[in-house]
């Protein structure tokens, strides 16, 4: 351990999507676009203290133990005694509420950054565990699928939590991602809410399909087999209670497949919804209006992503 010789770092850190249908709070992917832009500042005196501009920056608190971002610096701070004076100004490009690890970018962003700055070397268990501390402030839980994807980009995989697990593979070049997000206001702690409608036991025909598909779609991805991803996507514990709390689910759904995505499931807790489809073969946009639409239809104004699969978290400069 030891501090590097500058005033601070800049890091950037991707949007994420969890779940990836039947992985619940195990898998997640990181796209390329959009991100957060984080940088963290060593001063002489003030404090832990935490600054948010950018996009929804209005609705996301900046008090140190509300604030994701905070809760992981404070946590590290205590934990490897650093000094106490640390500015951290987050400049948001990931939107908040759109099943895209909004909150997770920047948590994933300052463990990455402080573990740099300070030379603490923490090996990529602890980061995502420091990391997934943030997402008690938004959640309610310490889930550690977005901070993962997040902070090592591709595709991750929770094997564990206790103890932390997680394992890294790259996605296939030529997936494209499409999220649609319908304007809806949950309140505070939207994923929360969401969170609270999953069934707490399940029947043993749905472990067995979910661990059936889940198995297969780690396959895909190893195969770089889009249509084997695509029919694997299925997920029958989490998103047939989720789906409820999302207008237009079905022809949402289908509206996507029509305009030539493989796939389609929620993304993260939800209301977002995303397709996935041959990058190569088919208008993505096309996929990302039909959605739109669809939503709009049930009354949601709606915006999109059109995306691919994206880099981890990369220190951008020194300062
Ligand atoms: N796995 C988490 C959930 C992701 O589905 O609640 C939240 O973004």
């Amino acid at each position: 351990m030891g501090l590097k010789k500058c005033r601070g770092i800049v890091v950037e850190a991707p949007a994420s999507s969890a779940n990836v249908g039947p992985g619940f709070d195990v898998f997640a992917i990181a796209v390329e676009f959009p991100k957060d832009m984080v940088t963290i500042y060593l001063k002489e005196e003030g404090g832990l203290k935490v600054f948010v501009e950018g996009l929804d920056s209005r609705n996301i608190p900046d008090i140190v133990d509300g604030n994701t971002a905070g809760v992981v610096a404070k946590k590290l701070v205590k934990d490897y005694s650093l000094p106490y004076n640390i500015e951290i100004r987050i400049v948001k490009g990931v939107p908040v509420g759109m099943g895209l690890g909004s909150s997770a970018a920047s948590a994933a962003a300052v463990a990455y950054g402080i573990n740099e700055l300070f030379s603490l070397n923490l090996d990529r268990n602890s980061l995502v565990k420091y990391a997934a501390e943030g997402e008690v402030a938004s959640a309610g839980k310490p889930h550690a699928d977005n901070v993962s994807a997040s902070l090592l980009g591709g595709f991750t995989l929770i094997r564990s939590y206790d103890p932390i697990d997680v394992l890294r593979f790259d996605l296939p070049e030529n997936l494209g991602i499409c999220v649609a997000s319908p304007k809806i206001s949950y309140g505070q702690k939207k994923t929360e809410q969401f969170r609270a409608v999953i069934p707490k036991l399940i029947e043993l025909d749905k472990l067995v399909h979910n661990v059936g598909h889940a198995s297969a779609l780690v396959a895909a991805i190893l195969t770089k087999d889009l249509k084997l991803f695509a029919r694997s996507l299925s997920d029958a514990v989490v998103e047939p209670a989720r789906s409820k709390l999302i207008p237009g689910y079905d022809s949402v759904k289908k509206s996507a497949l029509m305009a030539g995505a493989l796939g389609v499931t929620i993304s993260g807790a939800g209301p977002s919804m995303i397709a996935f489809y041959d990058l190569t073969k088919v208008d993505g946009d096309n996929i990302g209006e039909e959605m739109c639409s669809a939503f709009s239809r049930e009354g949601y104004e709606a915006t999109y992503i059109c995306t691919k699969p994206g880099q981890g978290c990369r220190i951008v400069k020194y300062l």
